[in-house]
């Protein structure tokens, strides 16, 4: 649910209005990664008070269900491609846990390899077991990344990993 990076930053260059609101130039815009959207339903936003393009672009990324926003239910990128297979969407919902444009993540990449090889080890390695309910949920504390201060799964070694 949660990202890495717990926001976006962009410093308007000029005045600007978002989403109904003036925005002076020099101003940092935070473009959270948490909150409404993620842990809860979305703000309602008047479609009047939303760009030109942001209207004209509806539609290209999904959107989830407010209902689910909280569950781990990493099949919601999943969707069935022209041959019926199940396929990776990275447009399915609103996330950008790498930013984007030209000074989206240099390193995304890199991180993609990285996980990947991280979690091959993981399942090499160890059995996911539950953490106690009191222990368990996505509370972390945001600050340049994300750290949690609890997780759902802990980590126990097997007998036969490499
Ligand atoms: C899961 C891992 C990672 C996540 C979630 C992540 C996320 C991000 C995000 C959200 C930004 C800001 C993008 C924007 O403002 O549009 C960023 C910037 C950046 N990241 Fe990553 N990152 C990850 C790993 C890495 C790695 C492995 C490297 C280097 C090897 C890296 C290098 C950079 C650099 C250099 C920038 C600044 C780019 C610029 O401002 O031009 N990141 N990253």
């Amino acid at each position: 649910v949660s990202l890495t990076s717990p926001t976006v930053i962009r410093n308007a260059v000029v005045d600007t209005v978002v989403l109904g609101h003036h925005i002076p130039k020099g101003t940092d815009i935070f473009i959270m990664s948490n909150g409404p959207d993620f842990f809860s339903p979305p703000f309602p936003i008047a479609e009047k008070d939303r760009s030109e393009s942001s209207q004209t672009a509806k539609g290209r990324i999904g959107s989830w269900d407010p209902q689910d926003l909280q569950n781990f239910r990493p099949e919601r990128w999943i969707t069935v491609d022209d041959e019926g297979r199940d396929a990776y969407d990275s447009t399915a919902g609103p996330m950008l846990s790498f930013g984007l444009g030209p000074r989206g993540c240099f390193g995304k990449r890199m991180a993609y390899l990285d996980l990947r090889i991280y979690i091959v080890l993981i399942v090499w390695n160890f059995e996911l077991q539950k953490v106690p309910v009191e222990f368990s949920s996505y509370g972390a504390e945001d600050k340049m990344t994300r750290q949690p201060q609890q997780a759902f799964v802990r980590l126990e070694s097997v007998k036969n990993g490499i």
